[in-house]
């Protein structure tokens, strides 16, 4: 947003007033005076007039994404994979995403700049369920089925009970809905494991009863509000 914008929006004066300021030096952006007219801020930026800090209302979005396989959830990678919030590229807030899939699940991720709800969705009093859908190597019997559904140890942890659906059972693989309520480290794949079987490809389709449904692949949305409150009511 424009500077003489922002200083205008903080109901401080006009924006003719705002520009005058301005050109004047009486306006600092992150510490610095600055003169030209013209200069965008960023809604996180520090912004002070007469060196009294001013601020609009951050205003709170709440996003899905369908995350493809091969960017990493993390702000900053290493070893300079991509990340997810290169995708949101018409978004200027600063938002992050809410948990984490790995480099190697694609599917549902939510991304928002509000804190409060993201540190309470991951909290693991409030943890959502989620659905994944796995295709997994081998054929699943009854009887790891039955071993997934009441909870196996992925490694020291042993996994609440989950709702496990085969949709598909081929000979050598298989497609499976899964839907577990914690979310433990590469925990589906660990789950997999446990039983015997090794995931080939792995997509988040819902979280509780928020679905992806038909949104492509590193493509995203608005959350509406019914599903805004849908979180903020969990
Ligand atoms: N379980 C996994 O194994 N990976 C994910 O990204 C999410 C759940």
């Amino acid at each position: 947003m424009r500077l003489n914008k922002y200083i205008a929006q903080s109901g401080l004066t006009s924006r003719r007033k705002a520009d005058e300021l301005i050109e004047n030096g009486n306006v600092k952006v992150n510490g610095r005076v600055v003169t030209e007219l013209g200069i965008d801020v960023q809604p996180d930026d520090t912004v002070e007039v007469n060196g009294s800090r001013i601020s609009i209302e951050r205003r709170m979005v709440y996003y899905m994404l369908n995350k493809p396989v091969g960017y990493v959830t993390t702000l900053s990678d290493e070893k300079d994979r991509p990340i997810v919030t290169d995708l949101l590229t018409d978004v200027s807030e600063r938002v992050f995403p809410v948990g984490r899939l790995d480099v190697g699940t694609s599917g549902l991720l939510l991304m928002t700049n509000d804190g409060d709800l993201a540190n309470k969705l991951m909290h693991p009093s409030h943890e959502i369920y989620k659905t994944y859908r796995a295709e997994v190597s081998g054929f699943l019997s009854d009887e790891r089925i039955n071993r997934l559904r009441k909870g196996v140890d992925i490694g020291g942890f042993i996994t609440s009970p989950a709702k496990v659906k085969v949709v598909r059972q081929g000979k050598s693989h298989c497609t499976v809905e899964i839907q577990i309520c914690e979310g433990k480290y590469r925990q589906v794949r660990r789950m997999f494991k446990a039983v015997g079987s090794r995931v080939l490809a792995l997509q988040r389709v819902a979280e509780g009863e928020l679905y992806l449904g038909r949104l492509m692949e590193g493509h995203y949305r608005k959350l509406t509000p019914e599903e805004v409150t849908y979180l903020k009511n969990l």
